[in-house]
């Protein structure tokens, strides 16, 4: 029977491979309470699902349960329906309204081109620095019709938001967690203030304004598009990468489909913790819940379940269906996951068919992230080794005097 609780997961040890961890606990008891945060950890695909489904019995507004939100964490991820309704509706309207989806996708091969070439020929790179992160702030900032912010204050920042939100287990990142995000809530507000004519805030501001949708949520959803939408996307394309390194290249295939970044993110997806409070006295997975509970699914772990998906550690390029949890579910389902599929599989496709021998220079280090996982690095060489290129051997060549 297992002992150890949620805190195990920043252990060095279990931190690159927590799927061991989470089979434990599924096993044992898919719906557990965890005295590490005071919470029920949710690990079985059935139960996560229902919870991410059942707004009316769990809330992602944590005034449901009694608890206080400051004004500045109002938005679309802190509010349910009908509130809820109206700011995503918005936001699905605007991103329409600007023709975002096709644009990117016009954009995105050049950009992608761009930054390979800049570094293809590079003995190592970090992919990390080199390409998911400028691609992914290109793209979310494209969508938002903004211009970028500097990388090197976005990115520190953006991280210590992330760290934030394993505060329940690193309490040290909590303030520095808020502080961040209100600095990033300054940039946000010049925008907002003077947004580029013609791009999707500029939509959103106009149109917020007729339908009465209040300036805090508008602004603090905005923030939350970038903040939400770099990160995973940009960890994403660092942990899909690592897994695809991982299989041998004669095995690898080119990931060119939908279904195939379907399967990936299932697979390696970054985002492993949702949470939601109880609002009425109920059962999930045979356990009691009382009202004011705070329960946290473990989508990484669920969407390892031999229950849903057969063969669930091995990556199937054609897997179908593929109900996974990776872009979460029900009303607060990501509202980025179509871009995010368009962003993974244009950088993905490039790199699989481009650099087929691609290997990794050395092993990642995983940030110290439970909820958000992602990679400090990825040093990548991406021609491999040339003599395997050529179709040689997978032996190193050898001096002919060695
Ligand atoms: C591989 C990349 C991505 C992953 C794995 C991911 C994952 C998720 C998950 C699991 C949720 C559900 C949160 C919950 O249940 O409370 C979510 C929500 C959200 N995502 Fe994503 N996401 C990705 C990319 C993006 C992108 C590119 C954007 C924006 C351009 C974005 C914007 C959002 C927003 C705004 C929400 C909140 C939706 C709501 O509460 O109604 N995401 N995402």
């Amino acid at each position: 029977m297992s002992v150890s609780g949620v805190r195990a997961l920043l252990d060095p040890a279990v931190l690159p491979d927590p799927f061991p961890l989470y089979r434990e606990w599924r096993e044992d008891e898919p719906v557990r309470w965890d005295t590490d945060i005071d919470a029920w950890v949710v690990t079985g695909y059935r139960e996560s699902r229902i919870l991410l489904r059942d707004n009316d019995r769990f809330g992602s507004d944590w005034r449901r349960i009694g608890e206080t939100t400051p004004p500045s964490l109002l938005s679309i991820q802190t509010l349910d329906p009908p509130a809820h309704t109206e700011i995503r509706h918005l936001m699905l309207e605007g991103l329409k309204a600007v023709d975002a989806a096709r644009k990117l996708e016009s954009a995105l091969p050049g950009q992608v081109d761009g930054l390979l070439a800049a570094v293809e020929h590079q003995e190592t790179v970090d992919f990390v620095k080199a390409f998911a992160e400028p691609l992914t702030l290109w793209a979310v900032t494209g969508l938002l019709g903004v211009p970028q912010p500097d990388k090197d204050w976005f990115v520190p920042l953006s991280n210590t938001i992330v760290d934030g939100m394993d505060a329940a287990l690193r309490p040290e990142c909590y303030e520095p967690g808020v502080a961040a995000r209100a600095e990033l809530s300054a940039l946000v507000s010049e925008w907002m203030k003077a947004p580029p004519p013609g791009g999707f805030a500029d939509y959103v501001i106009r149109k917020a304004e007729s339908e009465k949708i209040a300036r805090d949520v508008l602004w603090n959803t905005v923030r939350v598009v970038l903040q939400a939408g770099f990160q995973t996307a940009s960890r994403f394309l660092a942990t899909g990468l690592l897994a695809i390194l991982r299989i041998p290249p004669g095995l690898r295939q080119p990931i060119e489909t939908e279904v195939a970044v379907n399967e990936l993110v299932r697979f390696a997806g970054p985002v492993h913790a949702e949470s939601r409070g109880c609002v009425e006295d109920t059962t999930l997975g045979g356990k009691r819940i009382r009202n004011g509970d705070e329960v946290t699914a473990l989508l990484g772990a669920a969407n390892r379940d031999p229950a849903a998906f057969e063969n669930p550690d091995a990556l199937r390029w054609d897997r179908t269906p593929n109900q996974h949890l990776a872009f979460g579910r029900g009303p607060h389902a990501c509202l980025g996951a179509p871009f995010a599929v368009q962003i993974a599989r244009a950088a993905f496709a490039a790199i699989t068919r481009r650099y087929p021998d691609a290997e990794l220079a050395a092993e990642p280090v995983y940030r110290p992230n439970v909820t958000e996982r992602g990679l400090y690095g990825l040093e990548v060489s991406l021609r491999g080794n040339s003599d395997r290129a050529k179709g040689g051997d997978h032996h190193a060549a050898q001096p002919l005097n060695s």
